[in-house]
């Protein structure tokens, strides 16, 4: 049995497309789990840069089979855009690729949705790729599902039925509302295109499972996104988190063996919500050029600040995580000092653990670190890197009690520092 799963351990944007298509080469299924067209997971791979909202990012790799499990929400349009750009740039082959029929679909509306609704001083600052509302009509029991797009009667019920829902909403923004025979006669022609690749992927990875194959659950956002575990109500609509990776593929916990939580050397956000180590002005500008830190999906500057480890502490308790991944490593080279928040004060006290309700009041309580000159993105093992930079990464294993098992020092593929793979 060997099945792991990767996690973003903060606010998203770790680099867990980086880290997946690395782990990719020793995988025979990658499975994405929750979440939809949201993520933007960027890999690169000897220099050429692909982003992938949708497919898994083991999609690069020759061998391995992607499955979209029944966790994720799926906007078609994307996927089959993704799907065909892919096979023009790269040996890509959709025959690889398996769609769980139970996976619900973000049809247009919802994107209209999410857009009208998410303004404002209490905006979320959502990706408008209509994630919530897909997920509430999967909650409320009147989603359309992958498996439904092949079937035209059932269809037309089902979205007459879901269009009546936001009709309210729609005609109260002064939106028009989705045309019932073009929606229709949209969402069939893309079932009738993917219809090869829609199947029940929970058999097919249980099969995968029992056949002695190495499983690869990939995880979108960030822990802190997470719809129960997060900085609620600034989170994402699905459970980002390994207990998601469960629901989402139909995996029991128990075939779970390892549970990587992929941390960058500091820490970004994007969208509104409590983020106590961020830094404003010049300090946080320079951070976000350094680290390139602009959406994947949306383009939006991401908030940046520093290593906070609180944060990281709670996302290795309610993930389980058995080993962590470090990235953009590189990005901090340069800095005289790196502070890092080793605890918080809360009304007077100093605490060590992240309190979710109250996140928005702590004050980040820092050590600084002495920081090193030297461009590092060359470095393949450990012993290659500054002194200061091994002390960083000693400092944060010892005080989070989780050790590294890969190190990244630039977005490149080759680019890392491997101490232990991805599989037992
Ligand atoms: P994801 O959503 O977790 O997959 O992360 P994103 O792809 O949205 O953002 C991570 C960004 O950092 C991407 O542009 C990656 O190419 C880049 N990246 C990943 N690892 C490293 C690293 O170690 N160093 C640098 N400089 N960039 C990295
Ligand atoms: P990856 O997989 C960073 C954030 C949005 C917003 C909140 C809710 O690339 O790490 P949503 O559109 O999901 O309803 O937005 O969640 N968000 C992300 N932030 N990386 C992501 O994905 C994100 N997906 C959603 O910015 O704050
Ligand atoms: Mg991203």
């Amino acid at each position: 049995m060997s099945v792991t799963v990767i996690v973003g351990a903060q606010w998203g944007d770790e680099g867990k497309g980086k880290i997946v298509d690395f782990c990719a080469k020793d995988a025979d299924v990658v499975v994405r789990y929750a979440g939809g067209a949201n993520a933007g997971h960027t890999l690169v791979n000897d220099g050429a840069k692909h982003v992938f909202h949708l497919l898994p990012s083991g999609a690069l790799h020759p061998k391995a089979r992607i499955f979209l499990a029944h966790g994720t929400v799926i906007d078609m349009d994307v996927l089959l855009r993704e799907i065909t750009l892919l096979e023009t740039t790269t040996q890509f082959q959709r025959s690889r690729l398996l769609i769980s029929d139970r996976a619900h679909v973000v049809l247009p509306h919802h994107k209209v949705v999410d857009e009208v609704r998410d303004q404002g001083t209490d905006a979320i600052g959502t990706t408008r790729r209509g994630i919530g509302p897909a997920y509430e009509d999967k909650i409320a029991r009147r989603g359309v599902r992958v498996r439904d797009t092949l079937n035209p009667e059932h269809l037309r019920t089902l979205l007459v039925r879901n269009i009546s829902a936001w009709e309210p909403l729609l005609r109260s923004a002064g939106r028009a509302l989705p045309d019932i025979e073009d929606l229709l006669a949209l969402c069939l022609e893309q079932g009738a295109e993917l219809r090869p690749h829609i199947g029940d992927t929970s058999r097919a990875l249980f099969e995968a499972v029992s056949g002695g194959q190495r499983i690869l659950l990939e995880g979108a956002q960030g822990t802190l996104l997470d719809i129960d575990c997060g900085t609620y109500p600034y989170v994402t609509s699905s459970s980002t988190t390994a207990g998601g990776a469960c629901t989402g593929t139909g995996l029991g916990p128990t075939f779970i063996e390892r549970v990587i939580g992929i941390t960058k050397a500091y820490t970004t956000r994007v969208g509104a919500g409590p983020f106590p180590t961020e830094l404003f002005g010049m300090e946080g500008e320079s951070l976000r050029e350094s680290g390139d830190e602009y959406g994947a999906t949306t383009g939006r500057a991401r908030r940046c600040g520093w290593l906070d480890l609180p944060a990281l502490r709670y996302a290795i308790q309610v993930n389980g995580i058995t080993d962590l991944a470090l990235t953009k490593l590189d990005v901090l080279s340069g800095l005289k000092e790196i502070p890092i928040c080793v605890s918080y004060e809360l009304e007077g006290e100093r605490i060590a653990h992240l309190p979710c309700e109250s996140l928005d009041s702590v004050k980040p309580i820092y050590e600084v670190l002495p920081g090193w000159d030297e461009d590092i993105t060359h470095c393949r093992a450990l012993e290659q890197l500054p002194s200061q930079a091994r002390d960083y990464i000693a400092f944060i294993q010892e005080r989070v009690g989780c050790e590294f098992a890969s190190i990244s020092v630039g977005p490149d593929r080759a680019q890392s520092i491997v101490l232990k793979g991805a599989f037992r």
